[in-house]
């Protein structure tokens, strides 16, 4: 019995650890001429949800070149990231900044509608049940935040908003 116990585990945890997350299927498609675009990644080496938005962006089709430094500050500062709208990793796509664990399908968005008033979008700080965020059940509403090159910012887009 307790053989049969133990196998039941064994054989169950691929599972278990490749449970499908609510980000894993697409919604937004990439712009046709864009095949797996080529996203840079400024992430601290023992960032660990920094690794979870990685495979995030790798499942949905995102090329990824993974930086690691030993302080992400200047490249925030470098990129335009407003104080006050900063999270852990920064990230660099088709002349866009893209800070913390923004959705790969809002990233899919603006690379289609290609916006001009918007130098890049955040999720500020980490909220919990973002894109390599995931704990359980909890999802904590968040919203995706766009600002421009002074440094305006303006909502790209809500979730959870119970
Ligand atoms: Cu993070
Ligand atoms: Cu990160």
């Amino acid at each position: 019995m307790k053989f049969f116990v133990i196998s039941v585990c064994v054989l169950l945890f691929p599972f278990i650890a490749n449970a499908e997350s609510v980000w894993d299927k697409p919604k937004e498609s990439l712009p046709v001429a864009m095949a797996s675009p080529e996203i840079k990644v400024y992430r601290s080496a023992t960032c660990k949800c920094c690794k979870g938005w990685i495979d995030h962006l790798k499942k949905h089709d995102f090329t990824v070149i993974d930086i690691t430094v030993d302080d992400v500050s200047p490249m925030k500062h470098k990129l335009g990231v407003p104080m006050g709208t900063q999270s852990c990793h920064t990230a660099e796509i088709g002349g866009y900044t893209i800070e913390g664990h923004v959705p790969a399908d809002d990233i899919k968005r603006l690379l289609k509608q290609r916006p001009k008033n918007i130098a890049g979008l955040s999720v500020p700080r980490m909220p919990v049940g973002t894109p390599g965020m995931e704990m359980g059940a909890r999802k904590d509403p968040f919203n995706v935040i766009s600002f421009d090159k002074e440094g305006k910012v303006d909502t790209y887009n809500e979730y959870w908003t119970y």
